[in-house]
């Protein structure tokens, strides 16, 4: 029988269950909306209707007839916020003006909000928001990229963090010239919306002058508290923000909600607390991963070596501000290619400014190069994964860097092995259970493994009760659980014994929970924190008579069943509780922090890597496509828990399945309006979507992308599993669809044009 509950020697590895999953199945999580204060008022917001234009008139008698209302907030009445770009800015905002809401008449976008109503109950401010009237001068709006992308522009400013494409180098033009083998093709990329299950709410309790205390669904408890500070001038210390719970977020909250600025402004004007919650629809309004078209040249010589790649790709992103994220990039540094050439370009458009959605940039560019590297493969007549290890490269050609760890072998080994790769009959349409053609096809994955500045506090008390704190997030990623498991092993103790808090902004510092570096960054710092208790425990320890421990240093020290012990022999130590006591305290608390190592950096980069494996079922028939069988094997460093861990990898897998076939954001572009509006036309993989899926995660040992050892695991799981299920459906028609999400209608009119 499998082991379920932890000892104190093993507990990093261990498959513990969220310590918040009790609460959370049994509905007593309070998420963002879900806290009640007295006398709470209730928003409900009034959108655009029109692509682009102005308001002319706004007619809200009716509205403000609604019994319970008790205002409505549109441009004409907004109360006074800051004036400069630079007081909106978030910390993870982009270059550009950030959206203010109310700001003007200007629409510049559907679904933008256009009036606020408060109200008494949340029924009231909905139906008085609905029987607002407003006019507009509308005006033509650009929302088609196969249009916009003849005025696609390199953005001026690059985002903070995003690196732009490299330089060429070598030839690749002349190269791809001369090359045997050759591929040339277009990819294109519906947008997708962010439809968490929890939608964007915050509640507002108003505490008095200037005091607020905000539950909101974020990412980043101390990002909201600096945006709402520097636009409303107030001051930190009386703007608590707590994201205790995040039903999920997958980049939707780095940047705070329009949700969270609208009820704060109501709750501030009307000295009360508010609560506004969006809706479903107004989901497909906000932070999106945008539209894409990737142009990719890729040539291979007689053998199958890579000897060009040449990928172009230009994104949608809003009037406003260009958003950007690394889409091109990783086709310089997955495989070994000596002439390389990478174009980025944006296309403004009017649609709301474009967000991080999960593997933001990689999601995207990985259809594109593992696609084209399959194409490329079947042209020289090479199994699609001999392909990729006859061009597997150990460094960043990018940047000239080595890499920390590159278990990629491994993953392309373990994952063939399980999945049966070895039977695959290469041939396109030669695979056939009944009516169902099979496919099989592969891709690679790679992400970031990254370190950011992170603070926390470990606290020891007497009783061999443990505290760990930072500010960071829990998005449904297990961070409460494996802080839990970073700390109990610092104190041999079990996570029982630990007490862990996030969510709060009055705690140390951490960014965003992102970028899948929570895991690295803020355990590394509980277990910095941790050490640092350690530390000062021995210096009182030293000191008490007839100590053993009286010569040594911390690193000769470890904690070990209640007792400060020497490393090499246990059997000389002293009690923790005798080291408090004859301190005189009832505990030690010490806080750390971790950052990036500056030098390593001039040298080292560090990466996660996948190699994912896909079968799909189609009907020869009536093309419904199933994705029967997934295997996905990742090497992502140290595994702090195997079971929270996979679910990453699980919920991954599944957003790579909707990206490759179902998640289509659709616009009616003679009227720039999104056409979806809820889940039942935007579809999100369902159970009956998922079938089989199984993860492996490959032995990496990496003490060096992070000081725990752990590369994260959020985004990896996404990346290339569109592709891998796309070159699965060319392996099995034999026709290759290249515009995504590929529904069933482009299989049977690829299908139709081929006969
Ligand atoms: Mo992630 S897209 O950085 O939440």
């Amino acid at each position: 029988m499998a082991q379920t509950t932890p000892d104190t020697g093993r507990l990093i590895g261990f498959p513990l269950a969220r310590i918040d999953g009790p609460k959370k199945v049994t509905g007593t999580a309070p998420y963002a909306a879900e806290h009640h204060p007295q006398g709470c008022l209730h928003g409900f917001v009034t959108t655009a209707t029109i692509g682009r234009g102005r308001i002319t008139r706004l007619d809200l008698a009716d509205a403000a007839a609604v019994p319970g209302v008790v205002k409505i907030y549109t441009h004409e009445n907004r109360p006074r916020t800051a004036w400069w770009d630079r007081s909106w800015k978030d910390e993870v905002a982009l270059p550009g003006h950030p959206f203010r809401p109310l700001e003007n008449d200007r629409i510049l976008f559907d679904g933008q909000p256009v009036a606020l109503v408060i109200a008494e109950t949340f029924e009231a401010a909905r139906d008085a928001a609905a029987l607002i009237r407003v006019s507009y001068a509308a005006e033509e709006p650009t929302t088609d990229l196969s249009a916009a992308r003849q005025d696609a522009y390199v953005p001026k400013q690059k985002r903070n963090g995003i690196a732009p494409p490299p330089p060429p180098r070598g030839e690749p033009q002349a190269a791809y010239d001369r090359a045997p083998h050759r591929i040339s093709a277009e990819y294109w990329l519906e947008g997708e919306h962010h439809n968490p299950m929890e939608l964007f709410g915050s509640t507002v309790i108003y505490e008095g002058e200037g005091r607020l205390t905000v539950h909101d669904k974020t990412q980043g408890s101390q990002n909201v508290q600096g945006y709402l500070c520097g636009i409303f001038e107030l001051q930190p210390e009386n703007v608590r923000v707590y994201n205790y719970f995040v039903g999920g977020a997958f980049g939707s909250g780095l940047r705070p909600g329009h949700q969270v600025f609208l009820a704060t402004l109501a709750a501030l004007d009307l000295r009360r607390s508010v609560k506004l919650e969006l809706s479903r629809q107004e989901m497909f309004y906000m932070r999106w991963r945008p539209a894409t078209v990737q142009s990719v040249k890729m040539a291979a010589d007689a053998e199958g070596h890579l000897v060009a790649i040449l990928h172009d790709a230009i994104a949608a992103t809003s009037v406003h501000e260009d958003y950007q994220e690394t889409v091109v990039n990783w086709s310089g540094l997955a495989y070994r290619c000596d002439n390389v050439q990478l174009s980025y370009e944006l296309a403004a458009m009017n649609v709301s400014t474009p967000g991080d959605m999960r593997a933001p940039g990689a999601a995207t560019g990985f259809v594109a190069l593992e696609c084209a590297i399959d194409e490329l493969s079947y042209a020289v007549g090479l199994d699609p994964l001999e392909m990729r290890v006859l061009n597997f490269v150990h460094v960043d050609q990018n940047e000239d860097l080595q890499l920390t760890s590159k278990a990629l072998h491994a993953c392309y080994r373990e994952g063939a092995a399980r999945f049966g790769w070895a039977q695959r009959s290469p041939k396109p349409r030669s695979m056939r259970d009944g009516q169902d053609l099979i496919g099989w096809g592969m891709a690679t994955g790679i992400w970031e493994a990254t370190l950011t500045q992170a603070t926390a506090r470990a606290r020891l008390s007497k009783g061999g009760k443990v505290a760990v704190s930072a500010a960071a997030s829990d998005i449904g990623t297990g961070t409460w659980t494996v802080l839990a498991q970073v700390g109990a092993d610092a104190f041999g103790v079990l996570p029982q014994q630990v007490t862990v808090e996030i969510g709060d902004s009055s705690l140390p510092k951490t960014s965003v929970e992102g970028g899948s570096w929570t895991a690295a960054s803020t355990g590394s710092a509980v277990q910095a924190a941790a050490r640092a208790v350690q530390a000062t425990l021995l210096r009182h320890a030293r000191t008490m008579p007839g100590s053993p421990l009286a010569e040594l240093s911390v690193e000769q020290t470890a904690i070990r069943g209640g007792r400060l012990v020497m490393e090499i022999n246990d059997q000389a130590g002293v009690a923790l509780d005798d080291i408090l006591d004859a301190a005189g305290l009832s505990f030690i608390e010490e806080e750390a922090e971790v950052a990036p190592d500056a030098a390593q950096a001039k040298t080292f980069v560090s990466y996660t890597h996948s190699g994912i494996f896909v079968e799909v079922r189609i009907d020869d028939e009536v093309g419904v496509i199933r994705v029967s069988r997934v295997v996905i094997a990742v090497a992502a460093g140290r595994i702090l828990n195997p079971k929270t861990a996979r679910s990453q990898i699980l919920g991954g897998v599944v957003m790579g399945i909707g990206m490759a076939l179902h998640e289509e954001g659709m616009t009616d572009h003679r009227l720039g309006r999104i056409m979806n509006h809820n889940l039942a036309e935007y579809h999100i993989p369902a159970h009956a979507d998922i079938a089989d899926i199984d993860v492996i995660f490959v032995e990496e040992h990496d003490a060096m992308a992070s000081p725990l050892g752990v590369k994260g695991l959020g985004e990896i799981g996404i990346v290339g599993v569109a592709a891998a299920v796309a070159n699965a459906i060319y392996h099995a028609t034999g026709t290759r669809v290249r515009h995504f999400p590929i529904t069933i209608d482009k299989v049977l009119f690829a299908k139709e044009a081929a006969e």
